[in-house]
C-alpha cells in the first residue's frame, strides 16, 4: 500500500484578525509534527501575512476558496494563482458552507480544482451528506455523486485532497462514528482508485466534523483515515496544537 503522509489541515472559515497571528506562531513553537503535514486555511486577507509568519516552519497555508478563471474581469474573485502568490499551496474546495451559501455545484468545483491543480497548488475537496440524505440510507450514493462529480479527470491521485465532512457534524459536537467514517472513505478509495487508477492509493482522505483534541486519536485510527479538517479547534493553538500530536503519533 502506498505510503501517505498524513496531514492536519485547519479551516479558519470567516474567523481571523491580525493579532490571531499570534496563535499560529504559538503553534509553530510548541508543537512540532516531524511525522505529519500540516496546513492552516485563514481567510483570503491573512494569507500573505500567515506565510510570512511561518516562513521558518513546515507549517503550510492554504485558500478557502478561488475562482476558476486564472484571470480578467471577474470583480472581487481571487485566482489560485494569486492565491500561491501570496503563499498559499493549497485551497479548500467545494466546502458544504459554499455547496449550501454559494449555491457551488459539483461542477463548479471541478473546473476550480483545475484551475488549483493547473497554478501547482494541491486541492483539499471537500463532500458530505447531510442528516436527511444519511436518514434516507443515501450517504454513500450523495458522496459519490459529489466525488464522480468534483473530481477533475485530469487529477493525479498524489496531487489532490479529499475531505469527507458530514454535514451534520459540522459545528455541531456531534462527531460520526468510526464505523460511520471507516464506511465512507473506505468507498472513496475505492470509487478513486475506479476513477484515477493505482495513484488513487496516494490521496489522502481527511476527516471533518467536530474533530477535536479527546475524539482524535480514535478517528485517526479509523480505516483510510489520513488526517483531520479541523474548523473550530484549529483556531486555538493549544486544541490545534492537540489534534496535531495526536496524529503525529498514530
Ligand atoms: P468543525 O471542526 O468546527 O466542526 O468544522 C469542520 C469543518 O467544516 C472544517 O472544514
Amino acid at each position: 500500500m502506498a505510503q501517505r503522509r498524513k496531514l492536519a489541515a485547519g479551516n479558519w472559515k470567516m474567523h481571523g484578525f491580525q493579532p490571531d497571528l499570534g496563535q499560529v506562531r504559538a503553534l509553530a513553537d510548541a508543537h512540532p509534527a516531524p511525522n505529519c503535514d500540516v496546513l492552516i486555511c485563514p481567510p483570503a486577507t491573512l494569507i500573505s501575512r500567515m506565510s510570512d509568519a511561518l516562513s521558518a516552519n513546515p507549517i503550510q497555508v492554504g485558500g478557502q476558496n478561488c475562482a476558476p478563471q486564472s484571470s480578467g474581469a471577474h470583480t472581487g474573485e481571487i485566482s489560485a494563482g494569486m492565491l500561491a502568490d501570496a503563499g498559499a499551496t493549497y485551497v479548500i474546495l467545494g466546502h458544504s458552507e459554499r455547496r449550501a451559501d454559494q449555491a457551488e455545484t459539483d461542477a463548479m468545483v471541478c473546473a476550480k480544482a483545475s484551475a488549483v491543480s493547473a497554478a501547482g497548488l494541491i486541492p483539499v475537496i471537500c463532500v458530505g451528506e447531510t442528516l436527511e440524505d444519511r436518514a434516507a440510507g443515501r450517504t454513500l450514493q450523495v458522496v459519490g455523486t459529489q466525488l464522480a462529480g468534483s473530481v477533475p479527470d485530469t487529477s493525479q491521485g498524489g496531487s489532490i485532497v479529499v475531505a469527507y465532512e458530514p454535514v451534520w457534524a459540522i459545528g455541531t459536537g456531534e462527531v460520526a462514528t468510526t464505523d460511520q467514517i471507516a464506511e465512507v472513505h473506505d468507498a472513496i478509495r475505492a470509487l478513486l482508485i475506479e476513477r484515477l487508477g493505482p495513484t488513487a492509493q496516494e490521496t489522502r482522505l481527511l476527516y471533518g466534523g467536530s474533530v477535536k483534541p479527546g475524539n482524535a486519536a480514535e478517528i485517526f485510527a479509523t480505516s483510510n483515515v489520513d488526517g483531520a479538517l479541523v474548523g473550530g479547534a484549529s483556531l486555538k493553538a493549544s486544541d490545534f496544537g492537540a489534534i496535531i500530536e495526536a496524529l503525529d503519533a498514530s
